[in-house]
């Protein structure tokens, strides 16, 4: 028996930012962002919204596409670096706006891996027969940690959310090997010390590096080939780092999630936002074999490789 996605729900906040906008706050340029990046514009949280109201969000919409009922729910994971506060957490906040009165409810830390790291967790509980139901959500608002006088992170991310519902799913599908990893060593090149700060070139290359090699290694535990995936999801981070997962893959440019051009990178909440975009314009179908590739602060790393379907 296999742990699958059973229902996903995506939130994005409606302010958009462009890199027009930011070339009026900062010494930069529509045309560095867009080439560097391909990143256009990206969604800002304004006071009135936290994470946990854009995780509500999403997760009811999750729960709702999953046609189960919150009382239902055993556990929930929230993967956030951006929480409304240290704590209470994220995940016991919407526990109670969601009705969830019989989950049991932890936040997850591990920057923009910890939606991949949220999947593998709820995964365990299904598959031992502990849990029937896991709620996962990745949600940020970075642009709260974000240094608006750094133009060489500033212009990076963005807020949202995306969740999913994992359960049971039928015979072949659901979600076929995982690989989650760390390099605590690498802390320094990605952290926050109340606002954000990156070297963009050592992370750079660590994600050129880890993102094909975690999409391979998923690939061949499930039993398959490069020729057996349909699709690829890459963490929005940097198109340039998307292309090198993609060319590794030998997959065509159709066949790679790309929203990093209108919600720029978003962290834990990049991958099941771009899911839900592409399962809503039809680009991940029933049986479609896919790959999930997450990296970020800590280091941190973790891939899946999903048979798609309830
Ligand atoms: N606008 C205009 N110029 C900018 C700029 C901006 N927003 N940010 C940096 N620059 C300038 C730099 O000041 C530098 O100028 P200089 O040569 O005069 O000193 C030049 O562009 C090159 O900067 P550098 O940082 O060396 O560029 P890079 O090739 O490493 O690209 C990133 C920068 C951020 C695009 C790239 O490093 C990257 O994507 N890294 C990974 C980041 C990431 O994915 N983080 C999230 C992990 S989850």
């Amino acid at each position: 028996m296999n742990a699958g996605l059973i229902g996903i729900g995506k939130y994005v906040p409606p302010h958009i930012l462009t890199n027009a906008d930011l070339e009026k706050r900062m010494d930069t340029s529509d045309e560095w962002i867009r080439t560097m990046t391909g990143i256009q514009e990206r969604r800002i949280a304004d006071d009135s919204i936290d994470s946990s109201h854009m995780a509500y969000n999403a997760a009811a919409d999750a729960i709702k596409d999953a046609g189960i009922k919150p009382e239902e729910i055993g556990l929930i994971l929230v993967a956030t670096v951006t929480p409304d506060q240290p704590f209470p957490s994220v995940s016991a906040m919407i526990q109670d706006q969601l009705g969830a009165k019989n989950a049991a409810a932890m936040d997850i830390s591990a920057a923009c891996s910890g939606y991949m790291y949220g999947i593998v967790t709820a995964k365990q509980f299904v598959e031992s027969g502990t849990y029937d139901y896991v709620l996962v959500v990745g949600v940020e608002k970075l642009s709260k940690i974000t240094d608006w006088e750094d133009r060489n992170t500033a212009v990076l991310f963005g807020d949202g959310a995306g969740a999913a519902v994992i359960g049971k799913v039928s015979e072949g599908r659901g979600v076929l090997s995982f690989e989650l990893g760390a390099d605590g060593s690498g802390g320094k090149y990605l952290y926050q010390d109340e606002k954000l700060i990156m070297n963009g070139r050592e992370v750079f290359k660590f994600a050129v590096r880890q993102m094909g090699q975690s999409a391979i290694n998923v690939i061949e535990k499930a039993g398959l080939t490069k020729e057996d995936v349909d699709f690829l999801i890459p963490h929005q981070a940097n198109i340039r780092i998307m292309e090198s997962a993609r060319q590794r893959l030998d997959l065509p440019v159709e066949k790679m999630s790309k929203t990093v051009h209108k919600y720029g990178n978003t962290s834990s909440a990049s991958i099941p936002i771009s899911l839900f975009d592409d399962v809503a314009e039809g680009k991940v179908k029933d049986d479609d074999v896919i790959v999930l590739v997450g990296f970020g602060g800590g280091l941190t790393w973790g891939a899946l490789c999903i048979k798609w379907g309830r």
